[in-house]
């Protein structure tokens, strides 16, 4: 969608955004797949409800990208423009036992702050790629870790009142892979506590993870990370795999050879090869085990 042509864009300056116009998602997000759009960049959290109003009264069609590690988006020219939160750096600082992190940071580089300040018990997110508002929208998690956990208050803005509201941790549901964020909420900042550890005690466990995941996982290929959420008390990986899936492929969409619930662009994949994938995949699923499999990337797609 195009806006720098119209009078909201020079509204737009005026609250400090800068547009880009006519960027590929393809290089923003980690499959490397993605249409073309304009980009905002939001400067300053107090104008963000300003500029959301803005937008609704235009009737312009936005949304947020965080980190695009878990994201795949349509093909073609898209029908929204895209938002980014206000980054400053390093987007966090650490108090006693609290750290407080804006949403827009990198959520590896909050395990290492946190760790060097002392602070550890998430060092099973170290390799998660993204963005601290993707994580916590989605309680990012892996190897027994997730966000949630350690989430005391959010800081965000809501759709439903156009107000940026604090809410407790203890108001918040984090399920696996899930939350009771309403789809619109905009996370903006978090406080965390964290259990106090001994820098090297953290380190030890950080490349205990790191271990394991480049053991298991295609990490210099280009993913959303697992594809599929795992079905209660089973794995969606091994499934595939005992499908003898690896390396199958939908254009440019594969299977990763490597861990099965892994998809990855091995060239120049389009959305619509990596849903045909998607859908074929969860097909011969359903025939041999009889189970649905539920996407855990995210899809934008009109
Ligand atoms: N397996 C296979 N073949 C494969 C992949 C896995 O047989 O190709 C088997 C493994 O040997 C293991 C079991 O399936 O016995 C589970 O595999 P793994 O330990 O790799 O974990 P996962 O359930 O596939 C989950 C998360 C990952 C997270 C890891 C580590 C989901 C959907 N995936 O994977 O998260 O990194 O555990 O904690 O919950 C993500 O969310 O994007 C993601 C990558």
């Amino acid at each position: 969608m195009r806006i720098s042509e119209k009078p909201v864009a020079a509204r737009l300056k005026e609250l400090g955004v800068e547009l880009r116009a006519g960027v590929s998602l393809s290089e923003k997000t980690s499959l490397g797949i993605g249409g073309t759009t304009d980009e905002l960049l939001l400067r300053r959290f107090d104008t963000i409800p300003e500029v959301m109003r803005l937008l609704a009264n235009e009737k312009i069609p936005h949304r947020f990208l965080g980190g695009g590690t878990n994201v795949l988006i349509d093909d073609g020219e898209l029908p929204w423009v895209v938002l980014h939160l206000p980054t400053s750096q390093p987007g966090m600082r650490v108090e006693g036992n609290a750290a407080y992190v804006d949403a827009a940071a990198d959520l590896g580089g909050m395990v290492t702050f946190c760790a060097k300040h002392d602070l550890g018990g998430m060092e099973g997110l170290i390799g998660v790629p993204g963005s601290v508002g993707g994580a916590l929208r989605m309680n990012a998690g892996a190897y027994g870790t997730q966000i949630g956990s350690y989430v005391r208050e959010v800081e965000l803005y809501r759709v439903a009142s156009g107000e940026i509201e604090t809410v407790r941790g203890n108001d918040i549901r984090f399920d696996y892979r899930h939350t009771s964020f309403a789809p619109d909420d905009v996370m903006l900042r978090v406080k965390l506590e964290l259990p106090s550890k001994p820098f090297k005690e953290i380190l030890a466990g950080i490349r205990v993870c790191n271990e394991k995941r480049r053991a298991s996982q295609p990490l210099n290929q280009k993913s959303a990370g697992c594809i599929f959420k795992n079905p209660a008390g089973g794995s969606a990986g091994r499934m595939i795999d005992e499908l003898g899936l690896k390396g199958h492929r939908a254009g440019d969409a594969m299977v990763s050879d490597r861990h099965a619930n892994f998809f990855i662009n091995a060239g120049t994949a389009s959305c619509a090869d990596m849903l045909r994938l998607i859908d074929d995949v969860r097909e011969r699923v359903h025939k041999k085990f009889g189970v649905e499999l539920e996407n855990e990337v995210i899809l934008w797609k009109n």
